[in-house]
């Protein structure tokens, strides 16, 4: 498995996104993605699944210090004492000592970001996360959050695909050191009826949402593409037998549009 390297991390170019999965769906896909070769989870408390992905990880048989497990911490639970007991409960769920990446959810105004950062500093100190990182921040909030920590920030995870323009925030994190990892990688599966990307994958004997996972990891960037069918698991995975080449790439980088997000930020506060 390939990895993105970020200061001091080595985090897996794909996982398993494993929101909405939930019970034996979510353990039996853990277990099924971490046998087909996958060696990235990512969860969260809100996901409400953090026990079946620890049952899935058991199951596997696959040794705990070859996966790399994620985990986020949700926006009610920022005040420094929450923050801690959400983590404590996570782990306790998925029955680890720690998880390989523990990330902020969401931004919450109502708490000072030097609190919610120096609370989760405090858990890579403790040991409870062997590395830290933010999901959602503004460009403003990034700068901010780099200044604040006091251990190194290694991911910021955001909406990423071709249909929607990162790049301002994909250069503000990375001038931090961060890795950016992309979630709804395949525009929750609308990839998959988008003509651009058929036709390049006609050409490669690779479906259209192949294609559009590759377009983000052959720009560095990991991917957490979700599926609840096994099938889909190994399609999502087979990304790294073939090369799109720089026409192909701007192409694909031509699909953004101003409506081209997925996750609905209307009901957030509005960052500046
Ligand atoms: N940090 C955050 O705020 C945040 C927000 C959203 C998501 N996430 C994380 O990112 C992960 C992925 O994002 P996502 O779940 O929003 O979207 P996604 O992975 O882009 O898309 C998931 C959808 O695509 C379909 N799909 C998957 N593989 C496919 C394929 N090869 N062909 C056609 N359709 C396919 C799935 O349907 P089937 O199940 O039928 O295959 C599902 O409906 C989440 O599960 C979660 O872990 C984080």
């Amino acid at each position: 498995m390939q990895v993105v390297e970020a200061n001091g991390a080595r985090i897996p170019l794909v996982g398993l996104g494993t929101w909405d999965l939930r019970g034996r769906v979510c353990a039996r896909m853990v277990e099924a993605a971490l046998q087909l070769g996958y060696r990235h989870i990512d969860t969260a408390a809100m996901y409400g699944n953090e026990r079946a992905v620890g049952e899935g990880l058991r199951a596997s048989g696959v040794p705990r210090d070859e996966v790399f497990i994620a985990t986020k911490v949700w926006q009610s639970d920022l005040s420094a004492r929450d923050f801690e007991r959400s983590t404590k409960a996570s782990l306790t769920n998925l029955r680890l000592a720690a998880v390989d990446l523990l990330l902020i959810h969401w931004p919450n105004p109502n708490i000072p970001l030097a609190e919610t950062i120096g609370a989760l500093c405090k858990m890579k100190r403790e040991g409870l996360a062997r590395h830290i990182g933010v999901s959602n921040f503004t460009l403003n909030l990034i700068k901010q959050a780099a200044l604040l920590a006091t251990e190194p920030l290694v991911c910021h995870q955001i909406e990423c695909h071709p249909f929607l323009d990162q790049s301002k925030v994909i250069a503000a994190s990375r001038k931090h050191g961060m890795a950016i990892v992309a979630y709804s990688p395949s525009a929750r599966g609308s990839a998959k009826n988008n003509a651009v990307l058929a036709r390049i994958g006609k050409a490669h004997g690779k479906s259209a949402v192949q294609v559009c996972l590759r377009w983000l990891v052959q720009q560095d960037i990991v991917v957490i593409p979700r599926t609840s069918k096994p099938e889909r698991l190994a399609e999502n995975f087979a990304i790294f037998d073939f090369e799109l080449s720089a026409a192909n790439m701007k192409q694909i980088a031509a699909l953004a549009n101003p409506e081209g997000r997925v996750v609905d930020w209307s009901g957030s506060p509005k960052w500046d």
